[in-house]
């Protein structure tokens, strides 16, 4: 740690007329905002107390900050968007996505340029996003891949083991495909398909001491279904010593319900007013032990703009959640929280991928299927212009670059996890009531759900409260 930085928490404390033991900086300058945390002490510590000491801390806190929280961010976006919604910019945006996923699917298939194909014969491997995917007369399937050099058909024989494949493939997805080129070299015949993937030999990262986060995601605060006495439930039992290993909390967006968010959304509301509603979530928040971090990102029902990457909070909204121990984000985000990569992604393109993909193993009763099709493709939202808002950014940052040990979501209200090539991979539920517009829907939320993550062995243990 930065001397310097040290300095200026002494320095801080000084200003207050207080003096601390160097755990007690070391502690302070730890958390994601030092200042606050010194105010949030000062106004806490008993009168006669002046030299701060760990014992004073856990007081305060009602536990005991066992160690320094250890949480870094790879990906955060917020104030680095360039996109000012320009024809090149969604040229940028592409042409980055077809880069960096090539790359990862060149490792293992050697591409040749598109435009190549056609002074070539006999076997090829091409690498391209598919720019258009449709059914032939004779119910094969004809696809459109277009890489920088140029555009090529593919075919897949209905006949051909790799047929079920092309029930997963979306626009605009990049893809690999190994096949003959016909006599005249006008097509590829396809014999088999790559997706960029996770390698199956994956290692996730684990954390090297027994402790515990708890992922959570879509808490509705403002919304007349928000169903705070199971949020009362989930925040007293972190008091209990069964609860005593966890030192984070995750949150994969929709903090609060906010508002104009579909039509008729008026009569949902048990608050009107956005920041009324994050100041009501500020409260639910009071009740979490101080030594807890909280790492958040936003969702599609929060107050930041809808297009993906969603940038983290403004600072209005910041300002609201006082809580020293809250750690924004964009999202999606990577957050190593103890040397656990963790991808949080809120989950809008879960809506598209359920729709589009042919797969019966894909539902909302199963979210965490259409999130391992995110994770082959590689791409948080792969197919573009339909329900999930992209904004055109020089960088594509809903690529997955740095495999997670675990994906994290939430967004469609429904309770799932399960494990692909090593990664974890879990969908929050929600803690939202059925609304009126779900029950018209038949849908039913699965509401009250803590999946606890032991950061070690990445075991996970579901805690529902009812
Ligand atoms: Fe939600």
């Amino acid at each position: 740690m930065p001397s310097n930085e040290l300095s200026k928490v002494i320095q801080e404390l000084v200003k207050y007329g207080y003096n601390a033991e160097p755990e007690v900086v070391q502690f302070i300058n730890n958390t994601p905002d030092p200042n606050s945390t010194i105010k949030f002490l000062i106004s806490n510590i008993p009168e006669e107390i002046f030299t701060l000491n760990m014992s004073h801390i856990s007081n305060i806190y009602g536990r005991s900050p066992s160690t320094s929280p250890s949480i870094s961010i790879l990906n955060d976006m917020t104030g680095n968007s360039t996109g000012s919604g320009t024809y090149n910019d969604f040229v940028s945006i592409f042409q980055d996505r077809l880069s960096q996923l090539t790359s990862i699917l060149s490792n293992r298939i050697n591409p040749y340029p598109l435009n190549s194909l056609k002074n070539t014969s006999g076997e090829v491997r091409v690498v391209g996003m598919v720019s258009n995917i449709q059914k032939t007369n004779s119910n094969h399937i004809l696809i459109e891949l277009e890489d920088i050099s140029g555009t090529f058909s593919i075919l897949v024989h209905n006949n051909s083991e790799i047929f079920n494949l092309t029930d997963e493939i979306l626009l605009d997805e990049v893809i690999g495909v190994k096949g003959k080129l016909s006599s005249d070299s006008e097509i590829l015949f396809a014999e088999m398909i790559y997706f960029p993937d996770i390698p199956l030999n994956f290692r996730p990262p684990h954390a090297t001491r027994p402790v515990q986060a708890a992922l959570l995601s879509d808490i509705h605060v403002g919304s007349k279904h928000f169903n705070s006495e199971l949020w009362s439930d989930f925040t007293s039992w972190l008091k209990t010593p069964e609860a005593e290993p966890i030192e984070y909390i995750l949150i994969a967006g929709d903090l609060v319900e906010g508002v104009g968010v579909y039509p008729g959304q008026d009569i949902d509301l048990e608050i009107i007013n956005i920041y009324e509603q994050y100041d009501a979530f500020n409260e639910c928040l009071k009740d979490i032990s101080g030594d807890i971090s909280m790492i958040m990102i936003p969702g599609n029902h929060d107050a930041v703009r809808l297009a993906e990457p969603q940038p983290g909070f403004d600072l209005e909204i910041k300002n609201i959640l006082s809580s020293s121990n809250i750690h924004f984000t964009s999202n999606p985000s990577t957050v190593i929280v103890e040397g656990v990569p963790i991808l949080m992604y809120h989950g809008v393109s879960l809506d598209e991928i359920i729709a589009e993909t042919h797969s019966t193993q894909v539902s909302y009763d199963a979210p965490h299927n259409a999130m391992i099709q995110l994770l082959k493709k590689r791409h948080l939202a792969p197919q573009f212009g339909s329900r999930t808002r992209i904004s055109p950014e020089q960088k594509d940052y809903l690529v997955i670059d740095k495999i997670p040990s675990v994906f994290h979501s939430g967004h469609v209200h429904k309770f799932g996890y399960g494990k692909y090539h090593n990664v974890l991979v879990i969908n929050s539920g929600c803690w939202q009531s059925q609304t009126d517009f779900q029950k018209r829907a038949n849908i039913t939320p699965d509401v009250g759900y803590a999946p606890i993550l032991d950061l070690d062995t990445l075991n996970l243990t579901i805690r529902k409260f009812s």
